[in-house]
């Protein structure tokens, strides 16, 4: 058999590690032929590929990015490689494709596998918001980064007597805000799932200072939102067309903070770190693992489906069914993390 593998979209912490696994199980297990297309679907449309061979993956398994490239590709090229998918398959004489992205990379591998491309797709993003998945992987590093940095902002939080709002990714799931925000112990959480109280917020922090505590942590996800009319203090800056504008949620909901407390508050954006450098013992194992059941699939012919976590088992789920909606946090959810406002 002959796989070509490739990943697309936002890249993800464990990604090379299913391109090692795809490699090995493909070569070592089925004595198949693996090739890569670089930068995503681009490298599929364009012609850039390279045999992927063991030596091409070895040393891989910790590295952060990906080794063979990633891009967001327009709608109308995605479109124009749907239309000619059989064709793009028989011109690289490919029996699969082994896409791995996230909601976008996974639509689109829908897409050409309803055009006659032979697809098994595999899950990944840090915001671990895709349907029919328990997990991403990608995720578990992304929350351990965040983590980290929410304890390192407690401890120059109390020392200046501060609140600190770090903003971590998530545009329409807060999972990250959510977990990092537990296992870090911030004293609020702001999901996109619910719009906040800022008064709420305020509460918070004035009863942990009349109780003695000095500092305060609250972890907002970039797609949160306040309640209509609840922030209305701080200004952002006015643009050209006379718009107020903020740099996102985190710089203007310390800004609110600041000036409603009375009391410092320092924004923190944690951005992209979150994205980058070696995946968690977790996430190599959860992504060796969807390379490995990937390759499996193909070989069974199970095509248009694409790898999951159920429990604890790895199983195939069709494609429409995780492109279908986005796994948000559910109410019960945050129930169980008190600090969620
Ligand atoms: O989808 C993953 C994600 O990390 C989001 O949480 C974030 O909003 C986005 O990617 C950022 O993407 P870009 O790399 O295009 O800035």
């Amino acid at each position: 058999m002959r796989i070509g593998v490739l990943t697309a979209g936002g890249d993800c912490p464990g990604l090379n590690a299913v391109i090692r696994s795809v490699v090995h199980r493909a070569l070592t297990g089925h004595g198949d032929e693996v090739i890569g297309f670089e930068d995503g679907f681009k490298g599929l449309l364009d012609g850039h590929y390279r045999p992927l061979d063991l030596n091409a993956v070895s040393g891989i398994l910790p590295r952060g990015g990906t080794i063979l490239g990633s891009a967001r590709l327009e709608r109308d090229r995605l479109r124009e490689a749907a239309e000619s998918s059989a064709e793009l398959a028989k011109q690289y004489g490919i029996d699969a494709l082994i896409p791995i992205g996230g909601e976008g990379t996974l639509t689109a591998s829908r897409m050409l596998s309803d055009a006659g491309m032979p697809v098994v797709g595999v899950p990944k993003t840090i915001d671990n918001d895709i349907s029919g998945t328990d997990r991403t992987f990608g995720f578990d590093t992304a929350v351990m980064v965040a983590t980290e940095a929410i304890d390192r902002l407690k401890t120059t939080a109390e020392s200046h007597q501060r609140v600190m709002v770090v903003e971590v990714m998530g545009r329409h799931a807060g999972w990250i805000a959510l977990e990092s925000g537990m296992a870090g112990g911030a004293h609020g959480i702001c999901l996109p799932e619910r719009r906040f109280q800022v008064e709420d917020l305020v509460k918070m922090v004035e009863e942990r200072f009349s109780r003695g505590k000095k500092f305060a942590v609250v972890c907002v996800a970039e797609g949160a939102h306040p309640a209509e009319g609840s922030m209305d203090y701080a200004k952002g800056a006015i643009d050209q067309f006379g718009h107020e504008r903020f740099e996102g949620i985190g710089n203007r909901l310390a800004s609110e903070l600041e000036l409603r407390l009375g009391k410092e508050a320092r924004p923190v954006i944690l951005g992209h770190v979150q994205r980058g450098g070696t995946p968690t013992a977790y996430d190599r194992v959860l992504a060796t693992r969807f390379g490995w059941h990937a390759v499996e699939a193909a070989h069974r012919g199970e095509f248009g489906m694409m790898t999951a976590l159920r429990g604890t088992d790895v199983i195939m789920v069709p494609l429409a069914e995780a492109v279908a909606q986005l796994k948000t946090v559910p109410e019960r959810r945050m129930y169980e993390a008190e600090s969620v406002f």
